[in-house]
């Protein structure tokens, strides 16, 4: 059986109880909400609105109709960033950032309609928020940043970069795709207007659930315009949330199973999860440590890390190594540049990327222990 260490581009296997979920919910309520009367659209309607109260209270939100559903974190950062930025806008992001924020952010400088400053990290991959204040300028309208970047897997100090942002008036939008489901997060502790998260990593939804926190300080242009289920009279989009940015039929069925994976985090608990993937990394790298020619990136304090760790082997490019782990061996990681062109620039492993690990809750040490003893295998026979 495949030995699944990709979890940090989506967690696999979902929790039982995501499937069961998916299940019961596919074959008796998968209705469209909202758009009839009739008991099964007010079931999936209720679904919805279940889910959102438990994302409210999960990140400490405003109010559980700030929270909408989109495909995946990437709609929901394109919908922040295109909904709050205007011609002659600057924003501050950083070397972290996976494309899904840098490549919106980049067309629009190019298109020469706001302009961009990218702050850079510390060896460990640590933003700097005396950096980020240093950069905010009176244009300055918004500044994207990720809790924690999907190849070092460092934590930032999102918090008091919340609070520079907060007093100097800017928005805050960050993105959680790493973080979501591991790490605590309190928007309001922590000044974030604006949350982009994956329902499909940490949270142990299916694919196709994400989620866009919007503080009510905010209100983004609606850019995915159409049907609401109510109030079809009005020739634009209700200005009532969450209707207002979510046209079209949503994926109901996602956000099924997403409620039974916040269900399954929160039984498990964030510190438990987040300990057992931390540990299982820092196994990995232990015994990294004790064969020739491997090099980790990133730091190694626990506490401010997830589960994720990338690394290069000195005799053979990342992707080779990945396509020998899958082929031979039946284990599956992520080499390359994830996405993530601009912090693989920044710590000289551009353009070859590295060999990125990132366990799960269902993670053995048996199956670090496995990927070890791959790894010495395919070195020691070069
Ligand atoms: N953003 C995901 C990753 O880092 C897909 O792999």
């Amino acid at each position: 059986m495949t030995i699944y260490l990709d979890n940090a581009a989506t967690s696999f296997p979902k929790p039982e109880s995501v499937y069961q979920a998916l299940d019961r919910f596919a074959r008796q309520s998968l209705a469209n909400p909202g758009r009839a009367g009739h008991k099964m659209a007010l079931a999936a309607e209720h679904t919805l609105d279940d889910c959102r109260h438990r994302l409210n209270q999960f990140f400490n939100g405003k109010a559980p109709e700030r929270f909408i559903f989109t495909m995946n974190a990437t709609d929901a950062l394109n919908m922040a960033i295109k909904g709050v930025l205007s011609e002659g806008d600057h924003v501050i992001t950083s070397v972290l950032e996976h494309n899904s924020v840098s490549r919106p952010l980049r067309q629009l400088e190019l298109d020469g309609r706001i302009r961009l400053t990218r702050v850079g990290v510390d060896a460990g991959g640590t933003i700097d928020p005396d950096a980020v204040r240093a950069a905010i300028t009176p244009k300055t309208r918004l500044i994207a940043l990720t809790h924690a970047g999907n190849v070092l897997g460092t934590v930032q100090p999102i918090d008091i970069i919340g609070r520079i942002a907060r007093e100097a008036d800017v928005l805050f939008l960050v993105d959680a795709a790493q973080t979501a489901g591991v790490i605590p997060i309190d928007v309001q502790a922590m000044h974030i207007d604006l949350l982009a998260l994956p329902g499909h990593k940490s949270l142990m939804g299916p694919t196709g659930t994400g989620v866009l926190y919007v503080a009510p300080r905010v209100r983004p242009r609606a850019w995915r315009e159409g049907g609401t289920g109510g109030d079809s009279s009005s020739e634009t989009m209700p200005t009532e949330f969450p209707y207002y940015l979510e046209g079209g039929t949503p994926n109901v069925l996602g956000v099924a199973g997403l409620r039974a994976g916040i269900d399954f985090v929160e039984k498990q608990g964030l510190a438990n999860i987040h300990r057992h993937e931390v540990d299982l990394v820092e196994r990995l790298w232990r015994r990294l440590d004790e064969m020739p020619g491997f090099e980790v990136f990133g730091h190694r304090n626990h506490a401010q890390r997830v589960g994720t760790l990338s690394f290069r082997c000195e005799t053979l490019p990342a992707t080779e190594l990945g396509g020998i782990l899958d082929q031979a061996f039946d284990i599956a990681i992520r080499p390359g540049l994830h996405c993530a062109p601009y912090i693989h620039k920044a710590i000289g492993s551009f353009p070859d990327g590295l060999v990125r690990v990132s366990p799960g809750p269902f993670n053995t040490e048996a199956d670090i222990d496995r990927l070890a003893d791959a790894l010495g295998e395919i070195t020691s026979g070069l």
